[in-house]
């Protein structure tokens, strides 16, 4: 069968991360893409992943500085890694030049940006899918069957906490600024996407949100020489080149509460400038017991309560008789009934985005379903951004006011620096 020919746009951190689930879905002889294209304004970035590519996947990309150079490539489909700050500027390309898209999270930099992308995906019929890595995690998948099969009761309250990082750089500076996706917002929403992928639709948020640390620390600067937080070891030789310190502008930590439109009411903290305990904490309660869930891409296990009992081995798959993983995730992680799995944390990251590029080319082969479209990917950048709205608005919000765009006093000054929207009178 004829491969999909594949461009990766972006080719920093994740660029690479994404290179290297594509030769693991290649090496599980699931690949329905051929890597043509490597694109990245900074060239030696871009060389650096076709380098990578000719070792992995036995054949060099074209590296090239523009999308527009992708054209004579016969591109069919996109892979955006590009910061946050220019996904909405590289979708809305790539779909009304025909190509379909992969676009990492946060689908946009703002509501305003998420809904450019949701729109030009409608207008065009073209995909559009986000790169949720998080709920494609075994272990969420099976907790999620085990609060669909009532293991729980009726969900009560979910409980999400996180908290460490004291005044350490997260991966990038660009991570610690409010005009490039600063940590509540490139973190966050991923743990928002957990949020509504276990108990659907969140209908109000009240937060207060902090900038705790306006001083960030990077130990990996060349002229300090130690480690900065950097997963799956790809990054590096960039952080060598970043600051030893610099200014934050974007808050670093939410506290909030939720309602759900099941009723669900949650419970949410993410602090990433806290000194003391570090803190993880994912729970859900429900009317007849309690599920407690593991840190994600960790392979750890889910202990159920419930009886005045808790479980925490196979036995789990016995109350869940029809879970299954997706036919790619059970061949990548070796069995479509897991109840736990241990692999070095960039096997397991390389897997998830495999998987990833498994459905978008299901779905540009045979029109299988996206799980995580424009729309749902824009939801989770809402409710990000509701936290930090609703901080700055002194009340609850609703999501609604959210994505309809009425609330976004906060948003505001970034909309304004992409060109989203003028400065009021
Ligand atoms: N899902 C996850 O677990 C996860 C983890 C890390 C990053 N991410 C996401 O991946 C994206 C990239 O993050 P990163 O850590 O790789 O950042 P990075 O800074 O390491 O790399 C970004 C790259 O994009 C390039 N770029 C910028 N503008 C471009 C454009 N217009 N066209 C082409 N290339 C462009 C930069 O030159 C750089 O090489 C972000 O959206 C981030 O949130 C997701």
């Amino acid at each position: 069968m004829e491969k999909i020919p594949l461009a990766i746009v972006g080719c920093g951190g994740m660029g690479h991360r994404h290179l290297y689930g594509l030769a693991e879905l290649r090496n599980a002889g699931l690949s329905p893409f051929e890597l043509v294209g490597a694109c990245d304004p900074v060239t030696a970035n871009a060389e650096s992943l076709a380098d990578d590519a000719e070792e992995r996947l036995g054949a060099r990309p074209t590296v090239v500085e523009r999308m527009e150079m992708l054209e004579h490539l016969g591109v069919v489909a996109v892979d955006i890694t590009t910061t946050p700050r220019y996904h909405h500027i590289v979708a809305v390309e790539a779909v009304e030049r025909g190509w379909h898209a992969m676009v990492e999270k946060p689908v946009g930099l703002t509501v305003r940006a998420s809904n450019r992308i949701r729109e030009a995906a409608e207008r065009t019929g073209k995909i559009v899918s986000v790169a949720e890595n998080y709920r494609r995690d075994p272990m969420n998948r099976l907790g999620k069957a085990l609060l669909d099969a009532g293991v729980i009761g009726a969900p009560r309250l979910m409980i999400h906490n996180t908290m460490g990082g004291g005044n350490q750089m997260t991966i990038s500076v660009w991570r610690h600024q409010k005009n490039q996706s600063g940590v509540l917002l490139d973190v966050g929403v991923h743990f928002a996407d957990i949020l509504e992928f276990y108990l659907g639709p969140v209908r109000t948020v009240y937060a207060q949100t902090r900038l705790h640390e306006p001083i960030r620390h990077n130990p990996a600067a060349a002229q300090t020489g130690g480690a900065s937080n950097n997963p799956a070891g790809v990054y590096g030789k960039w952080q060598k080149r970043m600051p030893a310190q610099f200014e934050a502008t974007a808050e670093d930590a939410a506290y909030a509460t939720l309602l759900f439109e099941n009723g669900a009411v949650g419970q949410f903290i993410e602090d990433h400038a806290a000194h003391g305990q570090g803190v993880w904490t994912r729970q859900i309660h429900g009317s007849a017991g309690s599920l407690a869930l593991p840190p994600d891409r960790s392979g750890q296990l889910i202990t159920l309560y419930k009886n005045g009992e808790s479980i925490c081995d196979e036995t789990l798959l016995d109350l869940a008789p029809d879970f299954h993983l997706e036919p790619i995730t059970a061949a990548l992680f070796g069995g479509e009934r897991l109840w736990g799995y241990s692999f070095p944390f960039p096997q397991t990251d390389r897997k998830l985005i495999a998987a990833e590029y498994g459905e978008l080319g299901r779905a540009i082969e045979s029109g299988g379903p996206i799980e995580v479209d424009a729309t749902q990917g824009g939801r989770s950048v809402a409710l990000s951004y509701a936290m930090l709205e609703s901080s700055m608005a002194g009340r609850a919000l609703t999501m609604a006011e959210l994505l309809s765009e009425e609330i976004d006093g906060y948003q505001l000054e970034i909309d304004e620096e992409l060109g989203l929207r003028s400065a009021p009178p």
